[in-house]
């Protein structure tokens, strides 16, 4: 699939705020604070200053909606959420914009959800999977950052990220693995949402 437009339609700071696009399946980007959501969600769209970025944890605030080839689909940017250095009070308004979104939008197709490809797995990113899992919430997990180590250690990392998946879950999410400043796993990414796109349609 190619991305031929992507616009920035609103930010909201709750689920009933956000756009009624009925019938539009939806995906929406999900991790740690810092993880790349926002730099991820620009490189598939190949449009620099779409989503905001920072060095500086917290600085996706609200629920962003973007839409995909004039409506075909949407894309949502989500605060990110368990990074020590963001205020306990965002945390928490953080938490709830995103489990309120996860539970209430009928519009959610799935969630990508984010991990560092450098970590090991995290609590919170397995406290939500496991959350998504017992909800029946589909998702995905994409790792980022894949320029910022060895080949080798990226390979060393994901395997042992299956294997600590392995020991709550019977089958594996689908897992791609990205880096935004290199531009690289787009290709795969985006026939994937293409192919859920798809089975949306016929189901
Ligand atoms: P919040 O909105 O604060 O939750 O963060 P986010 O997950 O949206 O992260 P964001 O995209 O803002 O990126 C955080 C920092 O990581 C920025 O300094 C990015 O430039 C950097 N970054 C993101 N993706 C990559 C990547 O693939 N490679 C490298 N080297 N840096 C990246
Ligand atoms: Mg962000």
């Amino acid at each position: 699939m190619i991305i031929k437009s992507a616009q920035f339609v609103c930010s909201s700071a709750k689920v009933n705020q956000c756009p009624e696009n009925n019938n539009i399946p939806e995906y929406a980007f999900i991790g740690r604070s810092n993880v790349g959501k926002s730099s991820l969600i620009n490189m598939l769209c190949d449009h620099k200053g779409l989503a905001k970025v920072s060095g500086t944890p917290g600085k996706t605030q609200l629920i962003n909606h973007f839409n995909i080839n004039n409506g075909e689909w949407y894309l949502v940017d989500l605060p990110g959420y368990g990074y020590a250095k963001v205020p306990l009070g965002e945390k928490a308004r953080f938490q709830s914009i995103i489990t309120d979104y996860a539970l209430k939008r009928k519009q959610l197709t799935m969630f990508f959800v984010l991990v560092d490809v450098r970590h090991s797995m995290q609590t919170v990113d397995k406290n939500f999977m496991e959350f998504l899992g017992l909800n029946k919430v589909p998702f995905a997990i994409v790792f980022t950052k894949a320029d910022k180590i060895k080949a080798s250690e990226v390979e060393a990392n994901m395997a042992k990220y299956r294997s600590e998946m392995l020991k709550s879950w019977q089958t594996l999410p689908p897992m791609f693995l990205t880096s935004s400043s290199k531009k690289s796993g787009k290709d795969l990414l985006l026939a994937y949402i293409d192919s859920v796109n798809q089975q949306v349609k016929k189901a």
